[in-house]
């Protein structure tokens, strides 16, 4: 191995030069630094790009592959696996999902693992916290306690939609968006610069899940429970990120430890296509089954520079009007984006309304699509209608000013894929 003469990163063409099983090569995603420079001998090459004539080589027994077959944007990618799987490491390709007999497990197990006391669960709204509430309350009945805690980092309306779809009955609303503002505005900023906003931005992620499990704890204790566990919605694509080493844990990390439980996480083995057919089964609503993802730190991640109530207000406003848009141009929802989002971007330009020139922020619009399997570990990005588009520029820029009264005088539209970028702007 050496260092890569040109390193890829992103989506690449990959020729097969001697046949691979049924694997015909095409786009595939490619995230390297590195290369295989000589050949041992005996070793055939099976595939190649451009700039690596290593991609897929190998012999008897022993295969490498520098692409990643495993990932939604690697094209016939299952065909490969398949080959190394099946044909070469000779396994039975016996895994098979049935909703109803999951779901019967499930219920099992999780009555097994914990046979008594309280049971506590952080709903977000979102599909894979839905679908293990819905678990949960098939396995605990009323031992089990949801909270839904609005950080204040949400879209307009968001807090009355999520009780709109589940209504109050088994579940508390927890609205502490100043406790969560105060904290987050009172975080010193190390940026601009890539590093030290790097630096602030996880500042913001760890503050945001302190003050949640900060609420989510004091709300139990006030409650008089004592709880023995904690049920997370963590699905298979957080594991394998947090395993690589790829990004911090998804669910709130020191929630268990502060509460003293198990945690308990009935969907660990599934991807979020799989979640979304439980979730469905389970009879939770449309909205919910393909819900977007949304990360833990909400909007206050989707900015630049420090983090401010204001630019929060403006956010949260524009994030609404983004929302109405997606539902007016793209009502099937299996037509829109996998995931999309608005970030703020604090670079003043210059814009003309009515006779003057005004210094105003600009938008950020990013739509990203995954391919069946939604795990995020790879990105497309999603191409919006011009129609889209311009009612986008047109709204957001007339219809949002900051509380002290700057303007947006521009909208652009992030094109990058995943690698080499990332889905969330920090
Ligand atoms: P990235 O930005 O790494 O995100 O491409 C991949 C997926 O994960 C979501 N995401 C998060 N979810 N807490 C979460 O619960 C987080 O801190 C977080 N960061 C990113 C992101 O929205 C995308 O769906």
């Amino acid at each position: 191995m050496a260092a890569a003469a040109i390193p890829e990163f992103g989506e690449v063409q990959v020729q097969v030069t001697e046949p691979f099983g049924t694997y015909t090569g095409g786009t595939a995603v490619m995230n390297h630094n590195d290369e295989i420079v000589t050949l041992p001998t005996g070793w055939h090459v099976f595939a190649s790009t451009a700039h690596c004539q290593h991609a897929l080589v190998g012999t008897a027994g022993i295969y490498a592959v520098l692409f990643h077959p495993e990932v939604d944007h690697s094209e016939h990618g299952d065909a490969l696996l398949t080959h190394v799987a099946f044909t070469l490491a000779g396994c039975t390709p016996d895994y098979t999902y049935d909703l109803a007999a999951y779901v019967d497990e499930c219920v099992a197990w999780l009555q097994h693992v914990v046979p008594a006391g309280d049971v506590e669960l952080g709903l977000s709204g979102g599909v894979d916290s839905a679908a293990a509430f819905a678990l949960a309350q098939r396995a605990y009945g009323p031992r089990l306690h949801a909270t839904f805690v609005d950080t204040g980092f949400m879209r307009e309306g968001e807090s009355e939609e999520v009780r709109g779809y589940f209504g109050s009955e088994s579940i508390s609303y927890l609205e502490a968006a100043d406790v969560f503002l105060e904290h987050i505005e009172a975080l010193p900023y190390t940026g601009p610069e890539p590093v030290g906003e790097a630096k602030y931005y996880d500042q913001v992620r760890r503050a945001v899940g302190q003050c949640f499990i900060d609420t989510f704890v004091q709300h139990a204790r006030q409650q008089g429970r004592v709880p023995v566990a904690l049920v997370q919605g963590t699905n298979y694509a957080d594991i394998i990120e947090s395993v690589t080493n790829l990004k911090a844990h998804h669910n709130v990390g020191g929630l268990p430890a502060r509460l003293d439980v198990t945690v308990v996480e009935p969907l660990a083995g599934l991807f979020k296509f799989e979640i979304r057919q439980l979730a469905a089964y389970l009879g939770l609503p449309d909205e919910v089954v393909y819900r977007q993802p949304s990360p833990g730190p909400g909007l206050a991640i989707r900015m630049w520079g420090p983090v401010t109530r204001t630019k929060t207000a403006a956010l949260r406003r524009a994030t609404r009007i983004l929302e109405e848009l997606i539902r007016q141009h793209y009502p099937d929802p299996r037509q829109r984006p996998s995931q999309y989002y608005l970030a703020l971007a604090p670079l003043a330009s210059c814009g003309l309304m009515g006779d003057d020139r005004v210094y105003g922020y600009a938008w950020v619009i990013r739509g990203v699509t995954t391919r069946d399997r939604e795990s995020y570990v790879t990105v497309g990005a999603f191409e919006f209608s011009h129609a889209f588009l311009q009612d986008a520029a047109r709204r957001l820029t007339n219809e949002v000013i900051m509380e002290d009264g700057t303007r947006f005088v521009r909208v652009f539209v992030e094109i990058t894929g995943k690698p080499p970028s990332t889905t969330e702007p920090h």
